[in-house]
């Protein structure tokens, strides 16, 4: 089944037709045409540079496209634009975490279970439920004793896993993980691992970045690989990685 066969069948979450997103004279999306299944986790896998930080951007509104169309949930995107996107159920991490530097943990948590924007919140976040959901989701990223720290001064790792904590308080459909793992020591490895299996248990859409080969081998369901800018395979994950014109891709780099 290609990837038009699946949308039709309504199996596709997220879509992709003819994207196109280019900087300056580099394409870094080349008329990219995908389908995302709606059920369980899906990579995104390339060489370094090949568009996969790119493809999330456009999927999240994050960067403007150039060309073509983002599909969510069945609803076209022309343009989509990033205080839009949790609304249209979609909401994502970034490869360069992004945080209130100046704010302790457990503010950037609130800021998210609260109102969006920062001055509202403050009027709501002692509310005891979002103490308690708070408290919640510090813990299960093993960040509750650093909740009074200032984000500024967590690690890369702590960072990393603060904003997948702020992911999870999203309560979307669709979660975008730009190398959720990157920096982690392995026993916070594990924690995310199973974070997203979670999400996965409870019928929601996961897609992530990744370069670890057995992450990748072990997590997820579907892979799409990409090469600069294109489609180069996609399918059940463990038959996409044994084809040799994706070896050859990560063995090229
Ligand atoms: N903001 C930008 N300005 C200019 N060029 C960019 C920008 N973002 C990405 N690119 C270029 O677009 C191409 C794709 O980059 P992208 O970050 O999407 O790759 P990636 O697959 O996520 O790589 P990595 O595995 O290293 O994170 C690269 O050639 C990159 O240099
Ligand atoms: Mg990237």
């Amino acid at each position: 089944m290609n990837s038009e066969d699946r949308a039709n069948s309504g199996g596709a979450v997220l879509e992709t037709q003819d994207l196109v997103k280019q900087f300056a004279s580099v394409k870094a999306i080349n008329y990219l045409s995908i389908a995302i299944p709606k059920q369980g986790i899906t990579s995104i896998i390339g060489p370094n540079g090949s568009g996969k930080s790119t493809l999330i951007n456009c999927l999240s509104g994050t960067l403007p496209i150039d060309g073509g169309m983002v599909i969510i949930q069945g609803t076209t995107m022309r343009a989509i634009l990033p205080y839009h996107s949790p609304s249209h159920g979609v909401t994502r991490t970034f490869q360069e975490v992004r945080l209130f530097n100046q704010m302790t943990v457990l503010d950037n948590m609130l800021v998210v279970l609260t109102e969006r924007g920062v001055l509202k919140s403050l009027f709501e976040r002692s509310r005891s439920a979002h103490q308690s959901r708070a408290q919640e989701l510090l813990e299960s990223v093993g960040l509750w004793e650093k909740r009074r720290d200032q984000a500024e001064s967590l690690s890369y790792g702590q960072r990393k896993l603060l904003e997948v904590g702020r992911a999870l308080a999203m309560d979307v459909k669709i979660y975008l993980f730009d190398e959720p793992f990157a920096g982690l020591f392995p026993a916070m490895l594990e924690r995310v691992s199973q974070l997203l299996e979670g999400l996965k248990q409870q019928g929601k859409s996961i897609i992530f970045i990744e370069h670890n080969m057995d992450l990748i081998r072990r997590l997820s369901d579907y892979t799409f690989v990409l090469d600069s800018g294109e489609l180069l395979a996609e399918g059940p994950v463990n038959e996409v990685l044994d084809r040799p014109e994706v070896i050859e891709a990560y063995l090229g780099t």
